[in-house]
């Protein structure tokens, strides 16, 4: 095979036919929204697949290494997210088609690197799922303990994190702490663990609650269930409620002696927090699947997707700073954050309150992206990259059956087991190099001529970077210097070296895109972009960096092995 075999690109014509063929990604999900959406439908629905299990869950795990200053870790990610929306948004504002960066890379950088986002997408939107699922689950549980219902702890955790409290909490115990003083996530694993039941060595604990939200979903989307304008509007006012709820309550319950010390662990401790801070923002990019229902794409996705973004790093940082002035941040490793302050201030109408709204406002998050996925692979397979099977429309509901029943599958059985620290960081480290690849993406983008037309289009504002980027990163040397040093100060010691890995890889190509946005004289903002989602990439640490690689390298055997031979473009496909 040659190298215009792997770079062959979907012509943009082509797009526009399998769009009006009903081939477009997007295709039934969002229907009703025919060229509708203006920026402020734009701004909601980037809210309701923004808020979610990252504010309402992965927050607590975050604060409790971070401490209080996790909110600068919010606006740093924020700003990364901020350079990665504007490249999203030239992107939708040049191909105004529905779809995800996998549909308009195939027009603009060929098959492979097509292929390649459709495979990562799988971990923003399925993985992502599971995180979700095991985040909505602690607020059921929560919900139902309001109700006297009290599920086994046991059928409300997953197996890693019963195993691992489990073993902290026999430590605490032995050296004489009492049950009653332990983190309340660590006593729910230690009586996980010891109430469950066990099939001979095997004890049987799984996330029944997240089984079972999955299965339910699925099967709304199975049977065709739709975002409406009006549903989505519903579920952002839902969610805003909750949020500034949370901040103005909460705000009288501050004890600012929590905020001290503001970095308890430093700014290591803090960017234990990267993926968790990260996830809470995923989402703002879904909304760039929308541009064919755009009353005007090229100016309002631009809008939508930055004042959303706006919006919740707003909230986010006013959240941060209320949970862990309300309690001390070691006390915030639990599933339900928000519900659990209010619970710990004897305030428990309230945190019911909050649990049942959360559950509302999670499966908003879960349905989108539920929904998402099929059609993603629905695209790939009519593309020829995955088997007819994926873009199988059902008779009576017009849905993708199929893949809609696998991306339960996939993401039902996982919720059962796996931990949600562990699910969050694959989700990011995925998402984060889908943002990396869009970044990239526009700065190989071809330049286009003037005209009446493509000057209405949204560009990204042309910054030379010559001297900015190279200037930026000799200060980045300058602040990075212990890190940067270290890497030369192999040791021997090769566990040690391996976490240094990434930060090695992201040295390396920190200095090569300066010298290509020197030379080339790059754009500024897409630079950015790219190398601080690299960046935020090289905090989630070796082990999320080689289950990646694997992921990647599967589904390049997918490639190589199917995909390649059954495109439409090589002529055989179906
Ligand atoms: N940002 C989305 C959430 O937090 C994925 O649920």
């Amino acid at each position: 095979m040659d190298r215009s075999t792997l770079f062959r690109k979907k012509p943009f014509h082509q797009i526009l036919s399998d769009m009006e063929a009903g081939y477009a990604e997007g295709e039934g999900m969002y229907e009703g929204l025919r060229k509708e959406l203006r920026v402020k439908d734009l701004t909601a629905m980037g809210i309701a697949a923004v808020v979610g299990a990252g504010i309402f869950s992965t927050i607590g795990e975050a604060a409790f290494n971070g401490g209080p200053g996790i909110s600068l870790l919010f606006v740093m990610t924020a700003v990364c997210c901020g350079f990665s929306a504007l490249c999203y948004a030239e992107f939708a504002s040049r191909i105004p088609v529905s779809g995800s960066a996998y549909t308009y890379s195939y027009a603009s950088f060929g098959e492979l690197i097509a292929w390649i986002i459709g495979w990562d997408l799988v971990m923003e939107y399925a993985i992502g799922n599971i995180a979700v699922a095991i985040s909505w689950s602690g607020y059921f549980a929560n919900l139902l303990e309001g109700f006297g219902v009290h599920l086994p702890p046991y059928f409300t955790t997953d197996y890693v994190s019963a195993y691992r409290g489990f073993g902290e909490a026999t430590q605490a115990l032995a050296s004489g702490v009492p049950l009653s003083s332990l983190e309340p996530a660590m006593r729910n694993a230690y009586e996980a663990w010891n109430l469950a039941p066990a099939l001979g060595p095997v004890r049987i604990i799984a996330d029944l609650p997240a089984l079972a939200i999955v299965v339910l979903i699925t099967y709304l989307v199975y049977i065709g269930i739709r975002e409406t304008k009006r549903a989505t509007n519903l579920m952002v006012g839902l969610k805003l409620l909750v949020v500034i709820g949370v901040i103005a309550g909460g705000a009288f319950y501050i004890t600012p002696a929590n905020w001290h010390p503001f970095l308890p662990n430093g700014f290591s401790g803090m960017m234990k927090g990267v993926s968790a801070i990260f996830f809470a923002y995923i989402g703002f990019d879904a909304i760039s699947t929308t541009a064919e229902e755009c009353r005007n794409p090229q100016r309002d996705l631009p809008r939508g997707m930055i004042y959303s973004l706006l919006i919740c790093t707003v909230l986010y940082i006013c959240i941060a700073l209320v949970l862990t002035g309300m309690v001390s941040y070691k006390a915030l490793a639990v599933k339900d954050p928000l519900a659990f302050v209010f619970k710990e201030r004897g305030l428990d109408s309230i945190s019911y309150i909050i649990s049942v709204s959360a559950v509302i406002a999670t499966a908003s998050v879960l349905l989108v992206f539920q929904m998402g996925q099929p059609r993603i692979w629905m695209s790939m397979s009519r593309d020829g990259l995955l088997p007819p099977a994926f873009s199988r429309i059902h008779p009576k509901f017009k849905t993708p059956s199929f893949a809609t029943v696998v991306t339960g599958f996939i993401v039902a059985v996982p919720a059962l087991f796996m931990n949600l620290t562990e699910v969050t960081d694959l989700c990011s480290i995925g998402t984060l190099f889908a943002f990396v690849l869009v970044c990239g993406g526009v700065l190989v983008l071809p330049a286009e001529e003037k005209t009446a037309a493509t000057k209405k289009r949204f560009r990204i504002p042309y910054i030379n970077g010559r001297y900015i980027v190279p200037v930026l990163l000799v200060a980045g040397m300058i602040v990075f210097w212990e890190p940067f040093t270290s890497l030369f100060h192999y040791g021997g010691d090769w566990h040690a070296y391996k976490d240094k890995l990434p930060f090695f890889l992201f040295v390396a190509l920190a200095f090569v895109l300066s010298a290509l946005t020197a030379w080339k004289k790059l754009s500024l903002i897409p630079v950015l972009g790219l190398a601080s989602c690299f960046y935020l990439m090289t905090e989630l640490g070796y082990t999320n960096w080689l289950r990646f690689l694997i992921w990647l390298v599967i589904g390049l055997v997918v490639y190589f092995t199917y995909s390649i031979r059954h495109s439409r473009l090589s002529g055989n496909g179906q």
